[in-house]
């Protein structure tokens, strides 16, 4: 069988992280797979930057796009950021050109997710995004696959890992937000630009990503209700504490009597609770169903490491030929968010 090719954009935290895997077990994938996994392209802004692994077998590409066009390229991998410019114009060329496509980008499907969904079935091609969400935690496949049988209620959880980290390390070393911000960027958690992370709008992404495919409905970011950590303080991080309490950016998205819901906020959690006890960048995704009834998802939520592995898990099923919608259901039968209100209204 041939080696499924790939083609990297974006050679960063997550980008390195893939190259690294890839060159690290290059057998085992093959003997998983039952073909080869080879990367023949990648791109990049500073061809010359040390990135920590060795580039030279691969062509490069100043330009990504031209990297999505390239005809020894079966998947793209986007892993440069950003919801609109290069990103999206990468994932379109490379569906127009015949390549399926895994990403990390919660932001560019947060806003353009239904466009490329539908563009991705018009071309017969698949995206696959399951480190957008919750970095190593498979919840995407949880929710696509294994629970797929459930009419899902609700999903619950910690979904950032800067804001996680943040959070935990003012009250246990008690620490100013500046210096364990900082912790936080030498972690390779924050986002290019970290006001997504702490003003919650990251998260937010994640969670109305998540809402797509648990209640069949477009993704609507624009419906969630958003605030971020930015005005929480050590003050008040001490008196929740004295009350029993931590803080945590903590997202729900639900469908009740007036419809489906979605909230992403800063709220109090027993500190004994699992939630409560959630350190450093690590996510907790919660996931309830009429059949299986509650399920928690616990891992690392960020980092090179735990998203490479969830880059990987995509780009070995679709070696082993798995093509799943990219919400879990044809593009066109996605309700409106609005209308599916109204249905349970
Ligand atoms: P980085 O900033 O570390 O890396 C971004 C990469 O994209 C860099 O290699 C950069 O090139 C490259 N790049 C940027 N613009 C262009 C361009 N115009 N053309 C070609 N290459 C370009 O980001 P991360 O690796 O942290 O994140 C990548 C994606 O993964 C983002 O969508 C992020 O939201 C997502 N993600 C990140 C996680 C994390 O823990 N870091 C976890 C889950 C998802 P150069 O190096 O030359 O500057
Ligand atoms: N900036 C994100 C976080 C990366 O901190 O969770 C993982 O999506």
């Amino acid at each position: 069988t041939s080696p499924l090719r790939l083609g990297i954009a974006g050679l960063g935290t997550v980008g390195a992280g893939v190259v690294r895997i890839v060159q690290t077990h290059p057998e085992l994938l093959e003997a998983r797979a039952g073909r080869a996994v080879a990367i023949t392209a990648v791109s990049a802004r500073d061809r010359n930057r040390d990135r920590g692994v060795d580039l030279s077998a691969y062509a490069w590409e100043d330009d990504a796009a031209a990297l999505a066009r390239r005809d020894d390229v079966d998947v793209v991998l986007e892993l440069m950021g950003g919801h609109d410019g290069i990103a999206k114009q990468v994932l379109e060329t490379a569906l127009d050109h015949g390549k399926d496509v895994v990403t990390a980008n919660k932001a560019l499907l947060a806003h353009h997710g239904h466009a490329l969904a539908e563009r991705a079935e018009a071309n017969g091609r698949i995206i696959r995004f399951e480190a957008a969400v919750a970095g190593g935690i498979p919840v995407i496949k949880a929710l696509t696959e294994s629970l797929a049988g459930n009419e899902i209620s609700r999903v619950m959880g910690v979904m950032n890992g800067t804001c996680n980290y943040i959070l935990t390390r003012m009250e246990s070393a008690g620490l100013p937000y500046d210096a364990v911000f900082q912790e936080a960027a030498d972690l390779g958690y924050l986002e290019a630009d970290p006001q997504l992370d702490v003003g919650g709008i990251d998260a937010g992404h994640k969670l109305a990503l998540l809402s797509a495919i648990a209640f069949g409905t477009r993704v609507d970011f624009d419906g969630v209700e958003l605030e971020g950590i930015g005005a929480i303080t050590i003050d008040d991080i001490r008196h929740a504490a004295d009350m029993g309490f931590k803080i945590k950016l903590l997202g729900v998205a639900q469908m009740t009597g007036r419809g489906l819901e979605q909230r992403m906020s800063p709220c109090l959690v027993p500190a004994s609770s699992p939630l409560g006890q959630l350190e450093g960048g690590t996510n907790m995704v919660v996931l309830e169903g009429d059949a299986i009834g509650q399920i928690v998802l616990r891992g690392p939520g960020a980092g090179a490491g735990p998203t490479a592995s969830a880059v990987m898990g995509d780009v070995m099923d679709l070696a082993r030929g798995l093509r799943l919608p990219v919400f879990g259901q044809p593009a066109a039968s996605l309700r409106a968010a609005r209308a599916a209100q109204a249905a349970v209204a």
